[in-house]
């Protein structure tokens, strides 16, 4: 078994006429929480997208479980259990908390079908998913629905979370109850790529870190040592600290 799950190399994605990342390397530990950093721009939801399929790397491969996953399908690799919680966080407003879950179950018709303990876990994680049950999503707040939207990815058991700033625009204190359902997530053993603009959300999660600029991975090591390397921080990441 490798010790990357997932493997990025030389990764160039071009959107229509745009050369958006330009050789790309990644590399993602199994079962730990890598945080991918960088300015507005930089191409963070780029690479997540060209990983899970939605945009297509025009050159440089990528790798998942040692397995060339380069050129499959968007559902192919949800297939091999890696769920994406994209930016806009693709909750339906007008379901209820309960359909937009077993929306994302796909091995459940209805909700006697879903898995009960795995259910109760969630639940645990995310209080707000259980007592919003049977409202429809659309009045969650923000903070709620970013923590459905991370439900609804692990509604099944996952190898990889590819997670697209889930703190963006929250208070500290919903920040903070997002941060100890990660820690519980991360605890369970799934592979973790946490696109951050927080760098106190980074610090208290990220096992490992990289840091984008321009379309390419210009820092990539410990969180540990970046978190303690202040000239660092500022030299890679600018006004974003
Ligand atoms: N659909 C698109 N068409 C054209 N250009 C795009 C498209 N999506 C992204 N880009 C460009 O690609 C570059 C990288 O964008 P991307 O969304 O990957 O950045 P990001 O690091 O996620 O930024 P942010 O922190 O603001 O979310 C930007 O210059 C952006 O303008
Ligand atoms: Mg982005």
């Amino acid at each position: 078994m490798k010790a990357n799950l997932l493997e990025l190399s030389g990764v160039h994605t071009h959107i229509g006429a745009y050369h958006i990342l330009h050789g790309v390397d990644l590399s993602v530990p199994r079962g730990k929480l890598t945080m991918l950093l960088g300015r507005n721009g930089a191409g963070k939801t780029t690479t997540l997208r060209t990983i899970m399929g939605l945009w297509r790397a025009s050159q440089g491969a990528i790798a998942f479980n040692g397995r060339d996953i380069t050129s499959l399908a968007t559902p192919e690799i949800a297939s091999m259990n890696v769920a994406y919680v994209p930016e806009n966080m693709g909750i339906f407003a007008d379901l209820t908390v309960q359909e937009n879950m077993l929306l994302a179950a796909r091995s459940a018709r209805n909700a006697a079908q879903m898995d009960e303990a795995r259910l109760k876990w969630i639940f645990s994680l995310f209080p707000a998913v259980e007592k919003f049950w049977n409202h429809p999503a659309g009045k969650l707040s923000g903070g709620q629905k970013q923590m459905l939207a991370v439900a609804r990815a692990i509604v099944e058991p996952r190898e990889l979370l590819l997670i697209d700033e889930p703190s963006k625009g929250l208070a500290p204190a919903i920040i903070n109850n997002m941060i100890d359902a990660f820690a519980q997530l991360k605890a369970s053993g799934v592979t973790i790529l946490l696109v951050e603009q927080n760098i106190n959300f980074a610090k208290r999660l990220g096992d490992s870190v990289a840091v984008m600029d321009n379309g390419v991975v210009v820092h990539a090591g410990s969180m540990k040592e970046l978190a303690e390397d202040g000239a660092l921080q500022h030299s890679l990441l600018g006004l974003a600290i």
